[in-house]
């Protein structure tokens, strides 16, 4: 790239960082009549894998160094005749996605920066054809295979390394090989590798292209971000995607392209948002504090907040994937990995709660959320006040209930409400209490957990 290339696309950093958070959903969901069936076992799985991992994790300050320290392309390249991992063991990493109750597992097969970690013989910039020389997603898919684990590639069509990224107007013949090289290596991914369950889209769509989308009148003016680009070029999203689910028709995909998603992201800690059960979705975010790709200054996220989000996810009816950035050798950071084991044991204990579940019938509120499963629902207590817990009325008839966390649970049933009164119950992450209705709780319309509650019916 040339200087005042350079000089364009480093205006736009604060813009493009900028909407990476605060993305709008412009993606369609998908509408055919497999729809659902394709997704089921997701739903069910509620708990996956995400890791960042590629050259990136060398200089260890997140996978958005190139990008944030505008690190010149061929300086950046340099990286990857050292990125050579010697303890790179996919088993061990499905093994411990195991250990932690997860159910599925998302790598980073190419990020921003454009460094594959599989073969693309249109492309320089791979694990085939530096240091490594190795194909490490073909490994990968191996292995998380094999321990029986569903397997997801995260892609990124966008690559720094192309002005036309930013500039399609202007860049128009760097656009279309930036276009050409996302086809190709989706068209890889999807013939080289079996069966993928899950391609996770990041820097897709419309609503990421063309950052430089600015005019001079006195300044540059970045688009604002609620708008998307809305020049000539296309990503061509519907033939790349169309193309992917022609070799892969069980494939899952989230709506960071503009082709019809299978499901939507929400992305870190702060959007858990709303309780939706009308389309599948999946909260996103890291176990540390720091970025997604590897950075040994960034503090693991406490046990029980890490917990409380999985079941908050959970109990507004969605997925949570809690990523992990492997160390440039290959390894996952034994204090990261620790913690995972940790968030399995709880799961070992509880997941009767969790897996297999929907969100509801109570909506979330103070008092914290609530799942079902055929004939009985699991009140998630992540605030208790006090020894009672008094729910609106539930038109179904409750059996009995009991506290699945320690001590007691004894509960009172009219027409006017649900009273839950526990006793001896051990300080908890989640006091969770499982009442054993008399018919299938998905018989019962959501209901707002009091009065007062913020969360109101999803329309
Ligand atoms: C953010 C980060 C990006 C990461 C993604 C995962 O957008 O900027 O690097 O891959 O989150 O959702």
């Amino acid at each position: 790239m040339s200087r005042p290339q350079a000089r364009l696309v480093a205006l736009l950093l604060v813009v493009f960082a900028c909407a990476t958070s605060l993305r709008a959903q412009w993606a369609p969901l998908v509408t055919d009549k497999d729809a659902a069936a394709r997704i089921s076992w997701w739903r069910d799985a509620k708990f996956g894998l995400f890791m960042h991992w590629g050259v990136y994790s060398i200089p260890a300050r997140g996978e958005w160094v190139q990008w944030s320290e505008q690190i010149p392309v061929d300086e950046y390249a340099k990286l990857a005749g050292q990125f050579n991992p010697d303890k790179f063991d996919p088993d061990a990493w499905a093994a411990l996605a195991k250990e932690a109750g997860m159910k599925y597992t998302v790598l980073t097969a190419r990020h921003h920066d454009g460094f594959a970690l599989f073969d693309d013989p249109g492309s320089d910039f791979t694990s085939m054809r530096s240091a490594a020389h190795r194909d490490f997603v073909a490994d990968y898919v191996k292995a998380v295979r094999k321990a029986g684990l569903h397997v997801g590639l995260y892609y990124s069509p966008l690559d720094w390394r192309y002005p036309g990224f930013f500039f399609p107007g202007i860049y128009r013949p760097s656009a279309e090989q930036l276009r050409a090289q996302y086809h190709r290596q989706l068209n890889q991914l999807a013939s080289n590798y079996g069966k993928l369950d899950i391609v996770w889209f990041d820097g897709g769509g419309g609503d990421w292209l063309g950052f430089g989308g600015v005019t001079f009148e006195g300044g540059w003016h970045a688009r604002p971000k609620d708008q998307r680009y809305t020049g000539a070029f296309s990503w061509q999203d519907d033939e790349a995607v169309g193309n992917l689910r022609k070799l892969q028709p069980s494939v899952i995909i989230n709506d960071r392209t503009d082709a019809a998603a299978d499901f939507r992201s929400r992305e870190g800690d702060g959007a858990l948002g709303n309780f939706e059960n009308r389309y599948p979705w999946e909260l996103c975010t890291t176990i540390t504090d720091g970025p997604w790709g590897y950075d040994p200054s960034a503090k693991i996220k406490p046990l029980d907040h890490l917990i409380r989000l999985l079941v908050s996810a959970v109990g507004r009816d969605g997925n949570f994937i809690l990523n992990v950035g492997p160390r440039p050798d290959g390894q996952i950071d034994p204090a990261q990995a620790e913690r995972l084991r940790e968030i399995g044991a709880w799961l070992g204990k509880y997941g009767e709660s969790i897996y297999s579940t929907r969100g509801g019938p109570y909506l979330p509120g103070d008092f914290g959320v609530s799942t079902y499963r055929d004939k009985t629902i699991y009140l998630h207590i992540l605030a208790p006040a006090g020894k009672t817990l008094a729910l609106p009325a539930l038109p179904a008839k409750i059996l009995s209930c009991s506290a699945l966390t320690g001590g007691t649970a004894d509960c009172s049933q009219s027409d006017k409400g649900v009273t839950v009164t526990l006793e001896g119950n051990p300080e908890a992450i989640d006091t969770i209490v499982a009442l054993t209705l008399a018919s299938p709780a998905a018989e019962i319309h959501t209901i707002p957990a009091s009065a007062t509650a913020q969360e109101k019916r999803p329309q």
